[in-house]
């Protein structure tokens, strides 16, 4: 016998019994209404009472172009729906897919030329190991392989005993600490974040994690330059510790998001390159959240010079209209898989998903027609000087970031730079500023993997009228909690 819903489904209770929410506390909803977000348009949503929201935080750092453009990827979907609702990649390959492939491959910089469709940014991340870890072994061992030493040296021969002790094989993966790669498996072991690795440990072994570009707590005596080494000679002493012969990949995002909008230093990205061509490693950029303009570029990889050679994209890839992500490889990384029976051995059913690819397709369509991108490179500055005006308040130490991506880092002491314990960020992030910016209409997102921050990232398409709404509540809120701190 079947059952069918009842007409009118109480939501709010059918929630509470049946809805398992994400990293969400659901024992808070025991006497507390689920948020239950029901329509968007522009950068607003509304909730289920009517009330409305300014989106700073763009879905999860992810809906680039913003909530209004349902119409236009709902015909793309639907035309796409009953050309082939759907096929797979796993051996086929079907219009959508391939037109997407070659779409990304024109924006992508460099020859990052091929891509491998996935379902979001952790298969995505799971997806980069895993072909790092198959590329060494399907390019053979090493045997008289040139490679550079360093920048500038001739290329020499690499010692054959010396480089292939592993029969050629590497699976050890480089990445910084607190930085947020996924929850799967292999992207949580590559996670540099302690809190959501515990609970699942023991992980994927040998993963190395090294210092971040968070330069807020450093002497401030220290120059960008010496910075730039510290980081750089951190990441050498891993490479040489760890084994570089058993290293296979260095992932980073071209700007990190866990800890606070984490830029790089000048010559950061040029000295990881660097390392990564002497020892022989891949150097993966993580643009789940940074591609797709969010930070004044198609990719923090054009923005930054980075030059990778596996790049892992998904929330702006479709604006997150769909649900979909991708590994872009160079070609230098495709190569031994065009070799004989060489293949790739992974797939998943919905890689490539027609309709997903559709939607993508639709969403760089809009991006481009509608100078997405443009309008970041354009309102940057306005941005940053706007969020700047938070400086004024006592509590915000550091405001940082670039394009539309950006973090209010929160201090108990300016002068000191001194931070909040762990029994003050729950009173102060989760008991008071979450609840209370969301009260006052604004989402963003209060964040203590790190030191405690507010992230800010609004739609692609905001202006100064976000911008202004975004700091006048949050000026209010903040001032709010020091009065609460020090009270
Ligand atoms: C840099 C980065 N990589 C990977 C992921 C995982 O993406 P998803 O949540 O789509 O699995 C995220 C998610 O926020 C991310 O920020």
């Amino acid at each position: 016998m079947t059952t069918t819903a009842p007409v009118q489904l109480d939501l709010q209770r059918a929630a509470r019994e049946h809805l398992w929410l994400h990293f969400t506390r659901m024992s808070a909803f025991e006497g507390a209404d689920v948020p239950i977000i029901v329509r968007g348009d522009g950068c607003h949503l509304e909730d289920a009472n009517g009330k409305r929201y300014l989106d700073a935080l763009a879905g999860l750092f992810s809906v680039n172009i913003g909530y209004g453009y349902g119409e236009e990827m709902g015909e793309a979907a639907a035309a796409q729906m009953r050309e082939l609702p759907f096929y797979t990649n796993w051996s086929y390959a079907h219009p959508r897919a391939i037109e997407l492939a070659s779409e990304v491959a024109s924006l992508t910089p460099g020859d990052l030329n091929r891509l491998f469709f996935v379902s979001g940014g952790s298969e995505a991340v799971e997806s980069a190991w895993k072909l790092a870890r198959q590329y060494y072994s399907a390019r053979g061992d090493q045997r008289g392989r040139a490679i550079v030493t360093s920048l500038g040296d001739p290329p020499t021969r690499v010692d054959e005993a010396k480089a292939a002790p592993t029969g050629g094989r590497r699976w050890k993966a480089i990445s910084r600490n607190i930085a947020y790669h996924g929850t799967t498996m292999g992207a949580l072991s590559i996670n540099g974040i302690a809190a959501i690795r515990a609970p699942f440990e023991p992980l994927v072994p040998e993963v190395l994690h090294v210092r971040n570009t968070n330069r807020f707590h450093r002497p401030p005596e220290e120059t960008e330059e010496q910075f730039t080494k510290f980081l750089l000679d951190d990441l050498e002493e891993t490479i040489e510790a760890g084994g570089p012969e058993t290293i296979c990949m260095v992932i980073m995002e071209p700007v990190q998001n866990a800890g606070g909008a984490f830029t790089p230093p000048e010559g950061y990205w040029r000295g990881v390159r660097e390392l990564c061509d002497r020892y022989d490693i891949l150097l993966c950029a993580d643009e789940v959240i940074t591609g797709f303009g969010r930070v004044g570029a198609w990719f923090g990889s054009d923005r930054y010079d980075i030059r990778p050679d596996l790049m892992t994209i998904a929330k702006g890839l479709s604006s997150s209209y769909a649900a979909i992500g991708a590994v872009v490889a160079s070609d230098r990384v495709m190569e031994p898989f065009m070799r004989d029976t060489s293949m790739y051995a992974h797939g998943i059913t919905f890689g490539g998903h027609p309709v997903m690819s559709a939607i993508a397709l639709k969403n760089i369509e809009i991006m481009k027609r509608d100078r997405i991108v443009e309008n970041v490179a354009d309102q940057q500055d306005a941005f940053r000087a706007t969020l700047e005006q938070l400086l004024d308040l006592p509590i915000v130490g550091d405001v940082r970031g670039t394009g539309f991506f950006y973090a209010i880092e929160l201090v108990k002491d300016k002068d000191t730079r001194l931070s909040f314990d762990d029994d003050e960020c729950e009173r102060l992030l989760r008991d008071f500023l979450s609840p209370r910016l969301f009260e006052r209409g604004l989402i963003c997102r209060a964040d203590d993997r790190g030191d405690p921050v507010v992230q800010i990232s609004p739609p692609l398409i905001a202006g100064q009228e976000e911008f202004d709404q975004i700091v006048s509540i949050l000026g209010d809120v903040l001032a709010e909690a020091w009065t609460r701190v020090h009270k």
